[in-house]
Formats: structure tokens, C-alpha cells, sequence
């Protein structure tokens, strides 16, 4: 468990957990995911959360595992698709090494489409994930030192475009 930290970002169904372990495996070092760390912290699924405590306490229990997983893993990681949403998350990422996965709307439909263990996606799908990256594209951007577009690309392919890109 060694070698630097490499931060992925993107939208849900993007493939950041498949591809952090390949990148991961690949490196030679571990893989760690943030959504992972909040459902063993609240003891539940992201989308009973969301249900029970609402989105806001969501964000707080996810800033909570951004900072320690910054501070304590050393490999790949992955963040939940939001979790830019957040402007201290986004302040924790700084000086950071991180990459954007990104997948146009039409990818991101046929992906993910309608799937309701993603609480955000309930209603017309085509049209929430324009309007959600729409507001969250230039977070991601914001935040990261490279983009790796993925719509055309493998998980083995997009691991590889990341590992060039460093
Ligand atoms: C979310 C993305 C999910 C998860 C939660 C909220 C979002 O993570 O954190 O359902 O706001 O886009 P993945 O990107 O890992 O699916």
C-alpha cells in the first residue's frame, strides 16, 4: 500500500470504481472509494440516507470521508459523483492529484438511464443528467488536472488514458 494518491472524479455510472481498481491494480496499490466509507459510517445505503436524513447530511458525511480518506490513503481513490457539490470538499482536493472521468449525455443515459439505487435520477432521465452536468461540469474541471473522456474507451483503455495523462 503504497505510491501516490490519485483522485477520481465524475459522474455516477462514469465506471470510477471499475476503473480505480484497474488503475489500482495496475499500480500496484490499493483502491478506496468514499461512498463505500459513508455507508459503513452511517450504517446504512446512500439512498436511505438520502431518504431519512436528506441530501445536506449526505454532503456533511461525505466531506467527513473525503477529508480523512485524503489524509490517510495512499493509492486510488474515488469520490461520489457530488461530492464537488461541495465547495470545502472541492477546497480539500487542492494541491491534489485528480482526474475527471467524463462521459457525454447520451452515454450517461445508456449507462445508467433510469436506476433507482441513484436517488437522483428518479424522474426523466435525459433530462436530469443535462441539467446535471450542466451544474456540475465545471466543478469537476474545476478541481481536477486532467480530463479522460470515457464514451468511447474501455475500463482497461480509460486506465490507461489516466496513467498517459499523469
Ligand atoms: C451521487 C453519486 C453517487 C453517490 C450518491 C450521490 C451524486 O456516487 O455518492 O448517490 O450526487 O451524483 P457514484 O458517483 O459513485 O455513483
Amino acid at each position: 500500500m503504497s505510491g501516490p494518491l490519485i483522485v477520481l472524479v465524475g459522474p455516477m455510472g462514469v465506471g470510477k470504481s471499475t476503473v480505480g481498481e484497474l488503475l489500482a491494480e495496475r499500480l500496484g496499490t490499493t483502491y478506496r472509494d468514499t461512498d463505500a466509507d459513508v455507508v459503513a459510517a452511517a450504517g446504512k445505503p446512500i439512498p436511505e440516507i438520502f431518504y431519512d436524513e436528506g441530501e445536506d447530511h449526505f454532503r456533511a458525511l461525505e466531506r467527513q470521508a473525503v477529508r480523512a480518506a485524503l489524509a490517510q490513503h495512499t493509492g486510488v481513490l474515488s469520490l461520489g459523483g457530488g461530492a464537488v457539490l461541495d465547495p470545502t470538499t472541492r477546497g480539500l482536493l487542492a494541491g491534489h492529484t485528480v482526474v475527471y472521468l467524463s462521459m457525454d449525455v447520451d452515454e450517461a443515459v445508456k449507462r445508467v438511464g433510469l436506476n433507482t439505487a441513484r436517488p437522483l435520477l428518479a424522474v426523466n432521465p435525459r433530462r436530469q443528467w443535462r441539467e446535471l452536468m450542466e451544474a456540475r461540469r465545471h466543478l469537476y474541471t474545476e478541481v481536477a488536472g486532467a480530463t479522460v473522456a470515457t464514451d468511447d474507451r474501455t475500463p482497461d483503455e480509460v486506465a490507461q488514458a489516466i496513467i498517459d495523462a499523469l
